[in-house]
């Protein structure tokens, strides 16, 4: 419940930073401080408003998983805009799902799905026979992704709920998809969400991880720095993603890419005969 608070503050530190961002750009057109400063409220003001009025709107009756993750409720209405503007369109969606190798007939279940861009592509993937699900605390984002999958036409399934306690049965999945969401889960919660993994995946089953890592020039911590005070996300950077796969009971981890010398890819297999 505290994070959940924490995550809250840092979601609406978003406006004040769109705000300075905008400052900063238009004083590098040469504008002076104060009439950036005022141009920028104007840009920003407007989609500020229609943003307020997203998010005070009546909230949908299904309430969000309780997780101290980092929800994104948030996020939800301009999540699908954000994601291909910063570089993760649908060629980062691509890539993860290329290291999954989904068969015809799998049934792939994407944790911290968000709006569901992966989930509907892994349906697609997963063929005939075969099936989707995403799980994500934040209702809005379940929200967003069941509406967009009914006027897309996909049978995929999203559930309001927390990878550290996921619904569903014992070995019902052959691959498990986690992308950027990791870094939302403190360590210990990181680590529960991947023994949840290993218990929802079928022996033999794949878990592909694509997330934040130590990043691999240096100069990335220029940027970075702030990020290291929050648990979550630090634990990524110093680079303890694989071993939180090892302790679930995971074996054949392997780094498999990485995209901006910083989100990087794994994939780990949930061996026959390993831990029950
Ligand atoms: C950066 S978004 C990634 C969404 C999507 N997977 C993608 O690749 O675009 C991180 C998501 O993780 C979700 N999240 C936070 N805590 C979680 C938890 N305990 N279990 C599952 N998802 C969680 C957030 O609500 C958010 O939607």
């Amino acid at each position: 419940m505290r994070k959940e608070k924490v995550m809250n503050r840092w979601g609406w530190l978003c406006p004040w930073l769109a705000i300075l961002f905008a400052t900063g750009v238009l004083m590098l057109w040469g504008l002076s401080w104060w009439t950036a400063l005022l141009s920028a409220l104007l840009l920003v003001c407007p989609a500020l408003m229609l943003w307020g009025l997203y998010i005070t709107r009546p909230r949908p009756a299904e309430p969000s998983a309780p997780t101290n993750g980092m929800t994104m409720n948030w996020a939800a209405p301009f999540y699908d805009i954000y994601c291909p503007a910063v570089g993760l369109g649908r060629g980062f969606r691509a890539q993860t799902l290329n290291y999954a190798a989904i068969r015809a007939g799998e049934r792939i279940l994407d944790v911290g799905c968000g709006t569901g861009v992966l989930t509907r592509m892994a349906r697609e993937a997963a063929g005939q026979g075969g099936a989707a699900v995403g799980i994500d605390p934040a209702e809005r984002m379940i929200e967003v992704a069941r509406e967009t999958a009914l006027h897309e036409g996909y049978d995929t399934k999203f559930e309001v709920a927390a990878m550290e306690a996921l619904p569903f049965a014992d070995a019902s999945f052959d691959v498990v998809l986690s992308s950027l969401m990791l870094h939302h889960l403190p360590p210990a919660t990181k680590r529960q969400g991947l023994v949840e993994a290993y218990r929802v995946l079928k022996p033999d089953g794949r878990l592909v991880i694509a997330d934040f890592a130590r990043p691999a020039n240096p100069l990335w911590w220029l940027v970075l720095w702030p990020a290291l005070m929050m648990p979550s996300v630090a634990d990524n950077l110093h680079g303890r993603v694989p071993s939180h796969v090892r302790e679930a009971g995971f074996k054949q981890i392997k780094l498999r890419g990485q995209r901006a010398g910083l989100i990087t890819f794994w994939t780990a297999v949930k061996e026959k005969g390993g831990l029950t």
